[in-house]
Formats: structure tokens, C-alpha cells, sequence
């Protein structure tokens, strides 16, 4: 049964949980490399343009690097909660010094730093899915009245599925791709179970969400892209 207590904060400022996650990121990373790019594409500036761009639980700054080097103008404010991945950040942007700094934010309390000039753009990847949907639906908003007007917010995570059916599908070609995930499954302890329903449990279909950029204020609303149960949606603040 699910355990009720969230423990999202827990397992991001936990040492051992950091370390591992870092640890693994590498394999995970390879199949991302390809929604990774098409974020920073969906980017509307020239590769010329200096602005500012938001990454919202950014953690070690995977997503944030790859715009970093599309756009070689661009500067990174990147906001989490966790020391631990702060610190792992600050060695994998140890080449960007300069072009980023890093402020404490806890995306669950909604309590903001200053981040000094408004940014042109926001971004969040595999970060939003972490908070419940009270959260997500303000987050959106948050991030919407802190944007310069025309600003974009794209956003990368994964979503569940709403009617089972659909659900079975991706789960079927996930099977294909990585046939030995099943018997990861079953071999899970105890301990990696619970560290699983704590990591699914706020993740929700996808079209609440879009409600809830709508209901934000911002325009141009989509989903950018899809594969089976990952998505890059986002919007931008009107001009005016
Ligand atoms: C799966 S990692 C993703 C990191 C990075 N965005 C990426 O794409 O690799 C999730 C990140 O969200 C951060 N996070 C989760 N909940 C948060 C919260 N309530 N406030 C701030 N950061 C949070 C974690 O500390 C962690 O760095």
C-alpha cells in the first residue's frame, strides 16, 4: 500500500539517495538526449541572443547545460531545494563559471528568492511530477508573473495516462525496450519499493496540467512533444 507521508524532500537532501541518483544519471541521461535538445530548440532566440533563462528544480543543471551550450549568450538561474544536488551542479558547471548561479527555492512552499531582472524564459525537466497538483497548478502561475512578457516556460516530465488502455500500451513498448525491467520490479526490497511509490506518486495525466498553464495566464499552449509517457509542454506569457 502507498505510503502516505511524502518523502520527495527527504530523498533529495539525503546524501546516499543524491549519490546514487548522480551515480546512475549517466544511463538514464542517453535515452534523454533527444528531448533534452528539442527544449533548448523550442527556445525562441538566435543563437547570437544574451538572455536569461529560469531552470526550475534544476538540480546538477542537465537541462540547463544543454541550453547553456545551444546559446552560448545565455546565463542560468538555477533554483532547488537540495544541497546535495547544488553541490553536484556546481562540479558538472564547473566549465560554465560565470554564466550561472544557483538561489534556494522549495517549490512546495512557493516562497521565492529574489532572482534580480525578470528572465526571458523558464524551464523545468523530470521536477514538476515531485509536487502535488495544488502546487503544480500555482507553480505554473508563479512562473508565469516572474517571466518578461512574451517569455516561454517549457516544461519536461513524465505524465501518467488516463485510461488504462493507453496506459498498457506504453507500458507493453516499455517491456520491448527494456525487457529486463520486469524482473527489476519484482526483485525490488522493500526500501527501493516505498522510494518508488513516493517517486509516482504526484505524477498525474497530462491534460489537468495543460489546464493549468491555461489557468496560469499563459498562451500558446501545447504539448511540444511526446513519447509514450514523457512530454515537453509549455506556453508563454502574452506580450502584453
Ligand atoms: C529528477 S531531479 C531533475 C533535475 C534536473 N532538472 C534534470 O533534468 O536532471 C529533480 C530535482 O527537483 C528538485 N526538487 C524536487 N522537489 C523540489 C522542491 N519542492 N523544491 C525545489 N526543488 C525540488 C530536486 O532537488 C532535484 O534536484
Amino acid at each position: 500500500m502507498l505510503d502516505s507521508r511524502d518523502s520527495n524532500e527527504a530523498v533529495w537532501k539525503s546524501d546516499e539517495s543524491v549519490a546514487r541518483w548522480v551515480a546512475t544519471t549517466g544511463e538514464r541521461e542517453r535515452g534523454r538526449a533527444f528531448a533534452r535538445r528539442l527544449l533548448a530548440e523550442l527556445l525562441p532566440f538566435a543563437e547570437s541572443d544574451e538572455f536569461t533563462f529560469l531552470d526550475i528544480g534544476a538540480g546538477t543543471g542537465a537541462a540547463a547545460r544543454v541550453i547553456l551550450d545551444s546559446y552560448p549568450g545565455s546565463t542560468a538561474v538555477l533554483g532547488d531545494y537540495s544541497p546535495q544536488m547544488m553541490a553536484e551542479g556546481r562540479r558538472a558547471l564547473a566549465s560554465y563559471e560565470g554564466r550561472y548561479r544557483y538561489v534556494e527555492i522549495d517549490l512546495a512552499a512557493g516562497r521565492w528568492p529574489d532572482l534580480g531582472s525578470p528572465p526571458q524564459a523558464a524551464i523545468s525537466s523530470l521536477c514538476v511530477h515531485h509536487l502535488p497538483d495544488h502546487r503544480k497548478a500555482a507553480l505554473f502561475s508563479e512562473i508565469c508573473d516572474r517571466l518578461v512578457p512574451g517569455g516561454w516556460y517549457l516544461n519536461y516530465d513524465p505524465v501518467s495516462a488516463e485510461d488504462p488502455v493507453v496506459g498498457e500500451a506504453w507500458r507493453r513498448v516499455q517491456a520491448l525496450r527494456d525487457p529486463e525491467a520486469a524482473a527489476r520490479r519484482a526483485s525490488r526490497t522493500p526500501e527501493e519499493q516505498a522510494h518508488w511509490e513516493n517517486h509516482v506518486r504526484h505524477i498525474i495525466p497530462l491534460d489537468p496540467q495543460l489546464g493549468f498553464l491555461h489557468a496560469a495566464g499563459f498562451e500558446a499552449v501545447d504539448v511540444y512533444w511526446k513519447e509514450l509517457d514523457h512530454v515537453i509542454f509549455g506556453g508563454r506569457r502574452p506580450v502584453a
